[in-house]
């Protein structure tokens, strides 16, 4: 038996406190979120991978909102999300997953994204040749949104001047917005998603990738158009929303911890497996990603009934004890292999060479140019985006040299 707790208020802003206290507790714990949902928060890293690949628990999208809607008290949990951005693979469970991620991959291949890195660092070059030592910036601007949202931008054939209205949407469906704000966020992007979609559809096929998507064919099965929308909703999403965390987390985690600094500054050829490292420590999605039980689930000697939601909390399953040694503490020489941060089994990140591309020239380049960068705030006083779903700062301010 478990009972059933209510997170603190501040639970986003300190996750790991609760997740270290939950987790010593057991793997699996009956909860209370601060927005007034209940649901099964999973913190240790065994449950957690169980939880992810057992095929009675599901992440179909319908069944999430009327789970969502029984186990929530406050009407705005409840994210009624525009039905044209939903159907998309992160919501669905096999065989409709299976169809759609198989179309998909067949778009986006190792190759397709290998040969983006001489763009990556030229786009990445072209940032850093903006700023200037001595200059006080919040990095997130300046620097790590920017430079995931143009690759993603161009990967799609989005023009680059609409990049501030995807934020601002963005940031209105992931954050606790209104639900007047996510309603009119979400209608805005499918509308211009729709417009986008049709425009490559009636065009000639060409070898750019979301051509390749529109057009990708599999024994005579195609995407549908409401299908393509949701998928570059996806994509979008999914494409800058993450690296940008994944960057400003990692650069706040080596600021705070000077010798680690050394270490990569030092021995610059160790940055792209230590990606892994900052993945690890404060992955920059999913404190806890939601799904939800088709059957009753024994997780840990607990069982959690069938219709609840469920919680994986990837960041937690990554600081287990149990499973990687002084785990709340950044090392960038550790083999941090097996962490979750790109979720596990069906729904394993598709764009994960992609991200560790990215990181890996944002780092090397920005290391090389500013050595000495510093923060130029109390680390306290750095606020964390209000989600569940991502794990992000508001601002970074640093001083460059
Ligand atoms: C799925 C993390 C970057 C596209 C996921 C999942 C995680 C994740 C945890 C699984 C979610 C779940 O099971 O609930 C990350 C992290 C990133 C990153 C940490 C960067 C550091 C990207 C990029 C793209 C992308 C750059 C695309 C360009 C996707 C897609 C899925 C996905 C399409 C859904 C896969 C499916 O349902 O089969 N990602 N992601 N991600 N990610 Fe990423």
């Amino acid at each position: 038996m478990t009972t059933l707790t209510r997170l603190p208020a501040d639970y986003v802003q300190n996750p790991h406190e609760v997740h270290d206290l939950l987790r010593a507790e057991g793997p699996v714990r009956e909860v209370i979120l601060p927005h007034g949902l209940k649901a099964w928060l999973v913190t240790r890293y065994d449950e957690a991978k169980i939880a992810l690949t057992d095929p009675r628990v599901s992440k179909n999208v319908q069944t999430g909102g009327h789970l969502m809607a029984k186990h929530s008290t406050q009407t705005h949990v409840r994210r009624e999300i525009e039905p044209t951005l939903s159907v998309h693979m992160l919501n669905m469970d096999p065989p409709d997953h299976t169809r759609l991620r198989k179309l998909v991959t067949k778009a986006f291949t190792a190759r397709r994204i290998e040969l983006m890195r001489p763009r990556v660092q030229e786009i990445a070059a072209e940032l850093i040749a903006k700023l200037n030592d001595g200059d006080e910036v919040d990095l997130l601007e300046a620097f790590a949104f920017p430079l995931p949202i143009t690759v993603i931008c161009e990967l799609l054939g989005i023009p680059i001047d609409n990049r501030d209205d995807f934020r601002e949407w963005s940031n209105q469906l992931l954050t606790f917005g209104t639900p007047e704000q996510v309603k009119a966020a979400a209608g805005a992007m499918a509308g211009f998603l729709f417009q986008h979609v049709t425009a490559i559809a009636e065009a000639e096929p060409n070898d750019t990738f979301f051509s390749a998507l529109v057009h990708a064919d599999d024994s005579g099965d195609r995407l549908s158009t409401e299908e393509l929308i949701s998928m570059a909703f996806l994509l979008l999403v999914a494409g800058h929303e993450t690296t940008v965390n994944l960057i400003g987390n990692a650069v706040l985690s080596l600021l705070k911890n000077p010798e680690q600094l050394q270490i990569l500054k030092d021995r610059p050829e160790l940055i792209p497996a230590s990606t892994e490292e900052f993945l690890r420590l404060e992955g920059p999605v999913n404190v806890a990603t939601f799904r939800y039980t088709l059957e009753p689930v024994e997780l840990g000697g607990v069982t959690v009934p069938a219709d609840e939601i469920l919680m994986v909390s990837l960041i937690a399953a990554n600081r287990d004890p149990q499973r990687y040694e002084n785990a709340g503490q950044l090392d960038v020489t550790r083999s941090a292999q097996g962490h979750v941060a790109f979720g596990h089994g069906i729904h394993f990140c598709l764009g994960a060479p992609l991200a560790r591309l990215e990181f890996d020239v944002a780092l090397t380049q920005l290391l090389a140019r500013f050595p000495n960068l510093a923060l130029a705030a109390e680390p306290e006083t750095l606020g964390w985006r209000d989600s569940t779903l991502i794990r992000g700062l508001h601002t970074l301010p640093v001083r460059l040299a």
